[in-house]
């Protein structure tokens, strides 16, 4: 069996690794195409590097641009790939604009297409990522859920029969390498010199927090109104929109600091007091490493983060620092994303997609 694997920014890399060791056990012929859509080496390569992908096989380069360029440069690119390749499964995983350029693409190559994260829903349709999601969902002939949330999702948009729940694979790949550095003390804690739980690990990088001007320097003032160093992990996008708008991220509590290695955030956020951001991914390892989190948006796909009480939805100043300096939350031996094996069952899905993947 042969699967092609597209992916292009951050978060996706992440899920990519362990999605790449399952095949690779499972002796499935696995490509990794890389769209360029992040393309700094702290966004990319370092990913591939540390979490042991190795190298893309195919970069296509597309690199920035408007959500219509962006996507469509990827479009004009993917079908050339996949008509050289001729996959069982092309893999799109999650919701940024390669996810639903590949989806696109092969669906209309009349090739099979397996969302890997499908069913998270935010209902925000000012959020460019939802409507990734849900055009991702609808064009895909099967749907990899995370959790039993996304799988109602689907099953309420009538996608149930094309649904497998498999569990969440960032956690896969999150327990191994918490595993890997339980010992060692956090390489930012020691360059900033604070002590565990003297400070919080914050990123902001959305483009409902970071585009509009006024925005961003609230959230900005509001982090840098907390009462401990807030090291804020500034992705490209919100270091050009603040030096654009002459906004400072540094400032007050507030430090900014170069994105970390997935190793290297994983200790940090363990380190911290707490985790304040509005990643998707990140909310959810937060819960995972049991860190309290508080979210600067008005929803989140990560639903069960704050049903158990790990994760604050907040927006003003005063909701942050409410939501930060709260009460630890009760413990929880709850486990929505799975078993830390998702990845397995992804592939067994694909080689048998009407079959059972529990075992
Ligand atoms: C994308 C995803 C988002 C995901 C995030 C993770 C979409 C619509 N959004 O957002 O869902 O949570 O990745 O990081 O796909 N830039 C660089 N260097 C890079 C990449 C981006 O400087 O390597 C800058 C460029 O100025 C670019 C801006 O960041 O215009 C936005 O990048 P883009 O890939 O469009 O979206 P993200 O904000 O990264």
């Amino acid at each position: 069996m042969k699967i092609v694997s597209v992916v292009g920014a951050r978060p996706q890399f992440v899920k990519l690794a362990p999605i790449h060791k399952a095949a690779q056990a499972a002796g499935v012929q696995h490509v990794i195409v890389h769209t360029g859509q992040h393309y700094d080496p702290m966004l990319s390569d370092v990913f591939f590097d540390d979490l042991g992908i190795g190298a893309p096989d195919v970069h296509l380069g597309v690199g920035s641009g408007s959500h219509g360029v962006q996507t469509g440069a990827m479009l004009a690119a993917l079908d050339a790939v996949f008509d050289e390749h001729r996959p069982d499964w092309v893999l799109v995983y999650g919701d940024t604009n390669s996810t639903v350029a590949a989806a696109l693409s092969a669906v209309k190559m009349h090739i099979p297409v397996a969302h890997l994260e499908a069913g998270l829903r935010s209902f925000n349709r000012r959020m460019p990522e939802e409507h990734n999601r849900v055009m991702t969902d609808h064009a895909a002939d099967l749907l990899l859920a995370p959790t039993e949330v996304a799988v109602d999702h689907l099953a309420a948009e009538g996608l149930a029969a094309r649904t497998v729940l498999v569990g969440d694979v960032m956690t896969d790949v999150l327990f191994e390498v918490r595993d890997e550095i339980a010992d060692a003390p956090s390489p930012l804690m020691q360059e900033l010199g604070v002590e565990p739980g003297g400070f919080y690990v914050a990123t902001i990088h959305r483009a409902e927090n970071t585009d509009d001007p006024a925005r961003l320097a609230e959230v900005a003032a509001g982090l840098a109104a907390l009462d401990k160093p807030v090291v804020l992990l500034a992705h490209p996008r919100v270091v050009a929109k603040a030096s654009a708008h002459g906004i400072a991220l540094t400032q007050g509590s507030l430090i900014a600091h170069s994105p970390l290695a997935y190793a290297d955030l994983i200790a940090a956020a363990l380190s911290s007091a707490g985790v304040v951001t509005d990643s998707g991914g990140l909310q959810k390892e937060a819960f995972l490493l049991r860190v309290p989190c508080t979210t600067v948006r008005t929803e989140t796909e990560w639903v069960e983060t704050v049903d158990l009480g790990w994760n604050v939805l907040a927006n003003t100043a005063e909701e942050i620092a409410a939501a930060v300096t709260r009460p630890r939350p009760a413990d929880t031996q709850a486990a929505p994303y799975g078993d830390g094996h998702a990845a397995e069952r992804v592939i067994r899905a694909l080689q048998n997609p009407a079959g059972d993947t529990s075992s």
